[in-house]
């Protein structure tokens, strides 16, 4: 027994990381349902490290050094229930399973109940960063106990991405912490992919801007505040010409965009947690509306805005105003996975310091960016923070983006192009920000027709009126 850890399930994913851990100098076991896949890691990749391949079950737990080390990386659900009640009855006291699929949080808050039950630290790890980040340095979000990240911290923080020397990744809280906060950093992704998109569209159909010209301004943009992976990629992906036509890429792409269903998740969860992620929630119904077909078929052609085209010093403004719509957008969508990540904490019992979530998202990961970097700084000023727009730096640039921010997102309605993350965000920021809102008048209809009750700014308890008798007195409840 010798193996440091042991990966099971070689596709793409569990590859890399296996590969990963070998390059960094540990003995990792492998195991894959078809051992073909076993051999071909270790005839293709065994010079870049040790590696001990493992044809059974038996044969890979023996391998392990112990406390064992078990990580998983089968397609999340039913397998992952598969390969555990394979596994479990082979493992010891104290040994550990770790799950880096994108598992349900709420999947990995059941079996690690039931594996500590039994004596295992079950230990549910969001991973991201894709194919690439899973070879060359991901972010890790693992749950779990303290003891389990004891041990496997530093395997992981090895292994990770790393910026300005420090690693991406931290324990993230117990249980389904990890996987929770993966799931919402997919959520962000999805907001982040969708407000890019929207922008992508106002430079395209209000400006006049070609694809070529828009990866341009992506491209300017990726120098500055909104420097992100995800600019960089989308800079990339408009410049591209598709082989076959010679025009433009994102032209000749069916404008159906699919979802595995992580930000879905969110979405559910947040109704639960009564999160309002509305910017997520528009990007992840955006994809479903663009699926729509026969929906978009019954509403083609009919009647929306006029799109006057713009003069070239015009359309430069008017890029100069989106930077600031996006980037004010960008900061609201955070702001609402940040605040719902602090709900669920609340929910489940979970400690989690939001700090270090910014930090080790600032590499390794789809939405890494150097705004991360600034939210990390708002929480070692603050760890307290509810809000980014407590700090005062994001709530200049906010102030700041009042006027682009309004003008966009008007001028996109009265052109009749759709920005529903941009909206959302704009109404989610004016909804918090008012004084008085229209849930005042709510509570009252809830009581006319249900005598639901409502509260006064005035005294304290629960009132009722007697709506149908106007004589008689408000009662209380
Ligand atoms: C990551 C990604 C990764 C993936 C998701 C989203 O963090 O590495 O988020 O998990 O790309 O599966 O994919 P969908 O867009 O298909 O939901």
């Amino acid at each position: 027994a010798s193996a440091s850890i042991g990966v099971t399930g070689l596709g793409v994913m569990g590859r890399n990381l296996a590969r990963n851990f070998a390059r960094n100098g540990y003995t990792v076991a492998v195991h894959n349902r078809s051992a073909g896949r076993t051999r071909a890691l270790v005839d293709e990749f065994g010079h870049e490290g040790s590696f001990v391949p493992a044809e059974t079950a038996e044969e890979f737990v023996a391998a392990l050094a112990r406390p064992r080390r078990l990580m998983i990386m089968v397609q999340a659900g039913a397998a992952t229930d598969a390969v555990i009640d394979e596994f479990a009855p082979l493992l010891e006291n104290g040994d550990m399973i770790i799950d880096g699929g994108n598992a349900h949080f709420a999947d990995t808050r059941r079996r690690e109940a039931a594996l500590r039950e039994r004596g295992l630290h079950f230990v549910g790890a969001g991973i991201s960063g894709g194919e690439e980040g899973a070879l060359n340095g991901p972010s890790i979000m693992p749950g779990g106990s303290a003891e389990s990240y004891a041990v496997l911290g530093p395997m992981f923080e090895s292994i990770s991405a790393k910026v300005d020397g420090e690693p991406c990744a931290t324990h993230i809280g117990t249980d389904g912490a990890g996987h929770f906060v993966k799931m919402v950093h997919n959520g962000i992704e999805y907001a982040d992919m969708q407000l890019i998109a929207e922008a992508y569209d106002l430079l395209r159909q209000v400006a006049g801007y070609s694809p070529a010209e828009i990866a341009d301004v992506f491209r300017t943009w990726n120098e500055g505040r909104l420097g992100s992976y995800l600019v960089e990629i989308t800079a990339e992906v408009l410049a591209h010409t598709d082989p076959h036509t010679g025009g433009a890429f994102v032209d000749i792409v069916d404008d159906a965009a699919g979802q595995k269903g992580t930000g879905r998740w969110t979405v559910q969860t947040a109704l639960d947690l009564a999160s309002p992620v509305t910017a997520i929630a528009q990007a992840t119904f955006a994809r479903a509306a663009s699926g729509q077909s026969d929906l978009r078929a019954a509403y083609r052609g009919l009647p929306g805005g006029t799109t006057p085209p713009l003069s070239r010093t015009e359309a430069a403004r008017f890029t100069a105003q989106v930077e600031h719509a996006l980037y004010a957008s960008k900061v609201i969508a955070y702001d609402q996975g940040w605040k719902m990540i602090l709900d669920a904490a609340a929910e489940y019992g979970w400690k989690i310091d939001l700090g270090s979530v910014a930090r080790i998202w600032r590499g390794g990961c789809i939405i890494r960016a150097s705004f991360l970097d600034r939210i990390r700084a708002a929480y070692a000023t603050d760890p307290d923070l509810v809000s980014l727009l407590a700090e005062d730096g994001f709530a200049q640039e906010i102030s700041d983006a009042q006027v682009p921010w309004r003008e966009i997102v008007a001028s996109a309605a009265r052109r009749g192009i759709p920005v529903p993350a941009f909206s959302a965000a704009l109404s989610h920021y004016d909804t918090l920000r008012a004084d008085r809102l229209p849930a005042a008048l709510l509570q009252g209809q809830r009581d006319y027709f249900g005598a639901h009750t409502y509260r006064r700014t005035d005294r304290e308890g629960s009132f009722h009126t007697h709506w149908s008798q106007p004589d008689r007195p408000e009662t209380t409840a």
